[in-house]
């Protein structure tokens, strides 16, 4: 491995409830559950792609510009809870490997969906820690497309074989495995298939 390209909900970072909360919100206002299962569906996927599979699990349809007010009214929801984060909002060991990588010479790259990336990494202090930076705000084909992991293998200057990607969600497993990436799930509760590691937690790597 010559770089290493970090998801951020949920890799690095304990935002994927926050994520999960905000939606059920938003179905809860519409008078239906929407469940841990059907949440996983969600992770990795953009916010509108999201907003649509919510959508069609409360089998409700809506005009574009229905979607558009719904999809910013949780975006407001979710940020706010993002108000409180900091430093202990990094999940178990995620800076600690960050930090071993760059000592041992491996090139950083963040390869996440979200538009609040910018925001997430300044909150949680980690914004200096990566060579390249490719979020929501850079790419136009969400995951399971490969464009964010073959953007970010790009800046690093790296071919996708020489790069791990690290994932949580399976639209990331699938996205990076399209672009010829080796994928670690950090799959905590055993939900992922298809990855080539299985771990819980980024200090998981830390054992030797
Ligand atoms: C991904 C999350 O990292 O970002 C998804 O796993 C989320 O759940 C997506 O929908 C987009 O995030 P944001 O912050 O731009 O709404
Ligand atoms: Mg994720």
């Amino acid at each position: 491995m010559k770089g290493a390209i970090f998801d951020l909900d949920g890799v690095l970072v304990d935002t994927a409830v926050y994520h999960f909360a905000a939606w059920k919100e938003l179905a809860n206002k519409f008078g239906f559950e929407f469940t841990e299962a059907d949440n996983e569906r969600l992770k990795g996927v953009s916010r509108m792609k999201s907003l649509e599979i919510l959508l069609s699990v409360g089998n409700i349809a809506a005009s574009d510009k229905q979607k558009e007010e719904w999809a910013k009214e949780k975006n407001e929801r979710y940020v706010k809870m993002l108000e409180n984060l900091n430093e202990n909002s990094l999940l178990n060991g995620a800076k600690q490997y960050l930090t071993k990588l760059h000592n041992d010479g491996i090139l950083i790259a963040l390869g996440s969906a979200s538009k609040n990336a910018p925001l997430i990494l300044k909150k949680t202090g980690i914004e200096d820690m990566f060579d390249a930076i490719v979020d929501g705000n850079s790419v136009s084909k969400a995951k399971p497309d490969p464009e964010i992991f073959l953007k970010g293998a790009e800046l690093l200057g790296l071919k996708p074989e020489d790069c791990t990607v690290f994932e949580d969600s399976q639209a990331g497993i699938e996205a990076a495995r399209a672009g010829g990436f080796s994928v670690v799930a950090v799959d905590k509760f055993n939900v992922l298939k298809n990855a080539d590691r299985y771990i819980t937690q980024l200090a998981d790597m830390l054992i030797i």
